[in-house]
């Protein structure tokens, strides 16, 4: 059977599912049982699903969770976090609760600049260029009054706009490099439909321009987009403590765990594979809230590992020192967030997600989005340096199998018991799982 359809998207969703069971799977009676399974039963809740994206034939789950015991300048915060992997949000709870005994995150909001471009190719003087641009900047914001007037009114806006030459990286290229206020809004469809009046109205008072010879009006615009690096949207959190008050076992005096860990956070900075899962860690913390209050994650993902990188090499997001037997932990990163527009009003979770967390402003959340970075980021520097990452991973990964094999309530309890004293492997899980059966 051809695999190749025309008209996919005009299918009913019905449709759709019968065309994919028949055209990709052997079991098509499964197939469409397994697709139809994760279906919402309340339709009106579904249809807003479905009306998402394109082609949606049904729901992926992620379970969502919460971290709570966080206080964050004084303020204590339940954080929900939307993640697959295990773990993650017991650690997240572990850390919290560490720094709650030990006067909490601290944190603050250094930038909130955003950045969007025009770049366009332009064949003549760039003196020229440069008195067009003097000459026609006054208008590129008048041109855009309707679209920001309501961001103006509230504090927002367009910053700034500038010409930047880049005609040393290629021929020809230049660019209007504008930066943003955004406020509440994360400000993508804001910041591009600013830059595509940028460009109509560069591009046709360019023809009207008297200075210009006929190739010069000849101003061909490539693209207007925002950019999701932003670097001058930059949020830090930090906690800190005498190195005594780290010491929570015997095992280790707290003086020694913290010298260890600076030592794990100066390799991450120096090393770049090691700095990659390092910060894979803290995206961990940052990803899962940013997909529970509906931001958009790649972004989010893009956005910081060009920042991690942005000394020439790829480095740690996170920093660690002791000065005085006190003990530094902070980050400082990049965070382009929303908690108005996009999916934070449509999607039930998400507002809820919101509302769990005190209906934040984008600036809180950043802060809240930073602390769920530097928290994971503590806990796993905090196993691997001390037990090893394995031991706490692989309880939670016994569940994980268990549940593979559909080990029955009495069948988890029973190895659950048994693996608080026993090394969890997946042969030892399926071993014991047989011996019991
Ligand atoms: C696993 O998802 C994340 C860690 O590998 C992070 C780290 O190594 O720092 C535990």
């Amino acid at each position: 059977m051809s695999k190749t359809i025309a008209g996919f998207s005009k299918l009913s969703k019905e449709q759709k599912i019968d065309w994919l069971a028949n055209t990709h799977f052997v079991n098509q009676k499964e197939a469409k049982a397994i697709l139809k399974q994760y279906w919402n039963t309340n339709d009106k809740l579904q249809k807003l699903h479905d009306e998402f994206i394109e082609n949606t034939i049904t729901n992926y789950y992620l379970p969502l969770g919460v971290a709570p015991n966080f206080l964050i300048n004084n303020k204590l915060y339940t954080i929900p976090m939307a993640i697959e992997e295990s773990s993650v949000v017991a650690a997240a709870s572990k850390a919290a609760k560490f720094w709650l005994d030990r006067g909490g995150f601290k944190t603050e909001v250094i930038s909130t600049t955003k950045i969007g471009q025009v770049h366009f190719i332009y064949k003549g003087d760039f003196n020229k260029l440069e008195q067009y641009f003097q000459h026609i900047k006054s208008a590129l914001f008048e041109d855009t009054k309707s679209i920001t007037a309501n961001m103006e009114k509230r504090g927002g806006g367009i910053l700034d706009i500038e010409l930047r030459n880049k005609t040393e990286d290629i021929e020809n290229y230049y660019q209007l490099h504008a930066s943003f206020e955004t406020l509440d809004a994360m400000g993508a469809n804001f910041i591009n439909s600013c830059l595509e009046q940028f460009a109509k109205t560069f591009k046709a008072n360019a023809l009207e321009f008297e200075l210009f010879t006929a190739e010069e009006k000849d101003i061909d615009i490539i693209m207007s987009i925002l950019s999701n690096y932003v670097p001058n949207c930059i949020v830090k959190a930090e906690v800190s403590c005498h190195v005594d008050e780290l010491s929570e076992n015997n095992k280790i005096s707290g003086k020694a765990f913290a010298e260890k860990f600076v030592q794990a956070v100066s390799i991450a900075e120096k090393e770049p594979y090691r700095a990659v899962t390092h910060n894979k860690g803290i995206m961990n913390g940052i990803d899962a809230v940013v997909l529970a209050t509906g931001n958009d994650f790649r972004a989010i993902e893009a956005c910081v590992h060009a920042y991690a990188s942005r000394n020439g090499q790829y480095s740690s997001l996170t920093h660690a020192k002791i000065e005085n037997d006190i003990f530094r932990f902070w980050i400082e990163i990049p965070l382009a967030l929303g908690t108005v527009g996009g999916l934070t009003s449509l999607h039930p979770l998400v507002k809820l997600g919101l509302e769990l967390l005190d209906k934040p402003s984008a600036k809180e959340l950043m802060q809240i989005v930073a602390v769920a970075g530097l928290a994971q980021n503590f806990a796993a520097l905090r196993s691997l340096t001390t037990t090893g990452i394995q031991q706490g991973h692989m309880k939670m990964h016994l569940m994980n199998i268990l549940n593979q094999f559909e080990a029955t309530d009495t069948e988890k309890k029973r190895l659950v018991e048994h693996f608080k004293t026993n090394t969890v492997t997946h042969s030892a899980v399926v071993e014991a799982l047989n011996n019991l059966r």
